[in-house]
């Protein structure tokens, strides 16, 4: 019996230091003392010997559970901190590992065109003006001088909302809110904004775009004066060697009125940009006329002024080569992510 327990004892010690986790060792652990476990079967077998062998060979079997649970707990501490080792390297964090940059966000090229030249005029002493997209009637045409049944209404497809309310189909009722709030001041703002008309959608039309109103009121002011104004925003905006152009246009609310070109890049050469012209008209602008200036009681005997106002998609194309106006309104990472 000696013998037998020394062989079991060997092997279990074997199997105990070669368990590979504590899974592989609690399957050991019943193979020896689980119910029908090798050391538990022996133990049973103590009742068959006589009263003589029974006290060494239970002393020699617990000397035997003593010896292999020890190993048990030993090897069961073991493997314990090789695991709780092992999962530490798993989860372990690299505290040095460069971070993830995370994506900044930029401004829409539409607004960074915005920005530019509202900066230029902010840098010739004109200030923001704001007014609401929902407008009267009496903004949007009338203190504009376009009476109802004027054919100059005919020029905006208008969105009503109801009989004399609208969504603004430019920026330039900004104009006689403002004057109606400074009079009798002088008046020198820019008013950037988005307007809306009923156009359809194409490559150089949306029906939703966005404008750059300006207005210059005072004593003594010229046409020469809005020459001379958009002469040092196209060199600013468009570059130093470019030339403007005035043609005659019309305009209810300005008089004489003018369609501003700025000189293509490409030196009058003729290119695509410029449909062989050499010239790209930019904006419409005039002398603010008599009774735009009387609707919000500036007296046109003392007062004079200048108006412009200018489509920015129509800027922005010109600026980044852009030749589809849809493409500002995509949200296209790939087009948006280039403009920082
Ligand atoms: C006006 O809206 C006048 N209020 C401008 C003005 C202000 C003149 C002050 C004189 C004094 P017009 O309808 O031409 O003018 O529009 C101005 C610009 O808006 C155009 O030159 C064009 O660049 C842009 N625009 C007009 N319709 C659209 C459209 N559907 N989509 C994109 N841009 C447009």
């Amino acid at each position: 019996m000696q013998d037998e327990l020394r062989t079991i004892e060997e092997q279990a010690l074997k199997e105990i230091t070669g368990a590979a986790s504590s899974q592989q060792l609690e399957e050991i652990r019943l193979k020896y003392f689980g119910k029908k476990g090798v050391v538990t079967q022996y133990s049973r077998t103590l009742g068959t010997l006589s009263p003589e062998e029974r006290p060494l060979a239970g002393k020699l079997i617990n000397n035997l559970r003593g010896r292999l649970e020890e190993a048990l707990e030993n090897r069961q501490q073991e493997l314990e901190s090789l695991e709780a080792a092992a999962k530490f390297e798993r989860e372990r964090l690299d505290v040095e590992l460069p971070g993830r940059r995370p994506r900044r966000g930029h401004p829409h090229p539409l607004q960074l065109i915005i920005d530019e030249i509202t900066m230029t005029f902010l840098g010739m002493g004109f200030s923001v003006a704001e007014g609401p997209e929902v407008e009267l009637d009496f903004y949007n045409f009338e203190a504009l001088n376009i009476p109802p049944e004027h054919p100059a209404r005919e020029m905006h497809d208008s969105l009503y909302i109801t009989d004399n309310m609208l969504l603004r189909t430019h920026t330039s009722p900004v104009q006689v809110r403002t004057m109606e709030k400074l009079y009798p001041n002088p008046v020198r703002i820019i008013v950037p904004g988005r307007v809306y008309r009923r156009d359809a959608l194409d490559a150089t039309h949306s029906p939703i775009f966005h404008q750059i109103e300006g207005l210059l009121v005072d004593k003594g002011v010229t046409f020469g004066d809005l020459k001379g104004v958009l002469t040092v925003f196209v060199r600013k905006f468009f570059g130093e060697d470019r030339q403007v152009r005035l043609r005659p246009s019309f305009f209810p609310f300005t008089e004489p009125s003018a369609e501003v070109d700025v000189s293509c890049v490409c030196r009058g050469e003729g290119c695509r940009i410029c449909k062989n012209t050499g010239w790209i008209e930019i904006l419409g602008a005039g002398s603010v006329h008599p009774k735009v200036l009387a609707m919000a009681k500036y007296d046109p005997e003392i007062y004079s002024g200048f108006a412009f106002g200018m489509g920015v998609e129509r800027i922005a194309m010109l600026r980044y080569g852009i030749s589809d106006i849809r493409q500002f309104y995509e949200n296209d990472f790939r087009l948006l992510s280039q403009f920082h």
